[in-house]
């Protein structure tokens, strides 16, 4: 017998959704490649289960969430209660125009070197648009749970530099720093042009102390005003202990 109830349109949406949630976290090519490949399928998805159904933008927008840390400041779903300075994104997602959205996210807000204060980091260099839109999409949908979306666990047992390399991708170092610390994410209105990297000898030559390279996570750099990004500030969101984890990882880079 074929499955009662379910028409077929659906069963290839939900099929489609889950194939869109596995190509998402490869990024923007796998995410167009599965569009392009399922175009007819792509109007928002009626779901049987119990999850809300979301469209291809929400769902991508889930896994930008969490690849840039949104979710490691403003909670799992942006529920909160990281830190008393993080604002939860519920409200914002009731109150806030996708314009407004857009700018948040694109320019940062209430920046500061206050090393106990995190603010908003500017993205808008590091975040395509089409990203931001997904972004936007998945907040006024009311930050709904997407499936697949865990961010990088940490393992335990295994020594500090093997812990600092998935806090590296889970606080979303890797987004602005590069794999491996390698650098060259384009920053075109700072001085350097670019975002630095976290390897090479220039680096070790600054940073040549625990100390200097736990003062700059703690407290970040503003180095000018958005569109300008600068180095967010992770004093209240990651523990002394977390940082002593990175900065470990952050030796064994060549
Ligand atoms: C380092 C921590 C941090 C990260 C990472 C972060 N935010 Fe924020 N965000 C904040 C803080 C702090 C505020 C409050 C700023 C203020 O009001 O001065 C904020 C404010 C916001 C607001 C405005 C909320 C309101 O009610 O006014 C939005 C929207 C937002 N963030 C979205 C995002 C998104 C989307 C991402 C990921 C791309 C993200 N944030 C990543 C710390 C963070
Ligand atoms: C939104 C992009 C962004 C993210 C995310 C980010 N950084 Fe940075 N970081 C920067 C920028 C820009 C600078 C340069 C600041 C300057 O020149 O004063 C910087 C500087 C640094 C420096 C000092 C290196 C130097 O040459 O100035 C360290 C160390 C560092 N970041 C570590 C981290 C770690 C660890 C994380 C994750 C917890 C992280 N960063 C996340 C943008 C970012």
């Amino acid at each position: 017998m074929p499955r009662r109830d379910v028409p077929a349109p659906v069963i290839e949406g939900v099929i489609f959704l889950l194939f869109a949630a596995l190509l998402v976290p490869a990024g923007v090519v796998g995410w167009v490649i599965g569009d392009s490949g399922k175009s007819t399928t792509a109007a928002p998805v009626v779901s049987t289960t119990a999850t809300a159904a979301v469209s291809p933008s929400v769902a991508s927008g889930a896994h930008i969430f969490v690849q840039f840390a949104c979710a490691q400041c403003h909670g799992p779903q942006g529920r909160g209660g990281v830190s008393p300075y993080v604002p939860a994104l519920t409200n914002a997602a009731k109150t806030l125009q996708p314009s407004e959205l857009r700018t948040i996210i694109n320019h940062g807000l209430g920046e500061s070197a206050n090393p106990t204060k995190p603010y908003m980091p500017v993205w808008g260099e590091v975040i395509s648009k089409t990203q931001v839109a997904d972004l936007v999409a998945f907040i006024r949908a009311g930050l709904p749970r997407v499936a697949d979306t865990q961010p990088v666990s940490v393992p335990r047992g295994q020594g500090a530099a093997v812990a600092g390399a998935a806090l590296y991708v889970r606080y979303g170092c890797i987004n602005c720093h590069g794999p491996n610390g390698l650098g060259g994410v384009p920053n075109p209105l700072s001085a350097d042009k670019s975002i630095p990297p976290l390897s090479g000898q220039a680096f070790r030559g600054e940073f040549n102390t625990d100390a200097k390279i736990a003062a700059v996570i703690r407290s970040g750099s503003v180095i000018g005003k958005a569109p300008i990004v600068s180095m967010p500030h992770w004093g209240g969101i990651l523990s002394s202990a977390q940082i002593a984890e990175l900065i470990a990882y952050l030796k064994t880079l060549k």
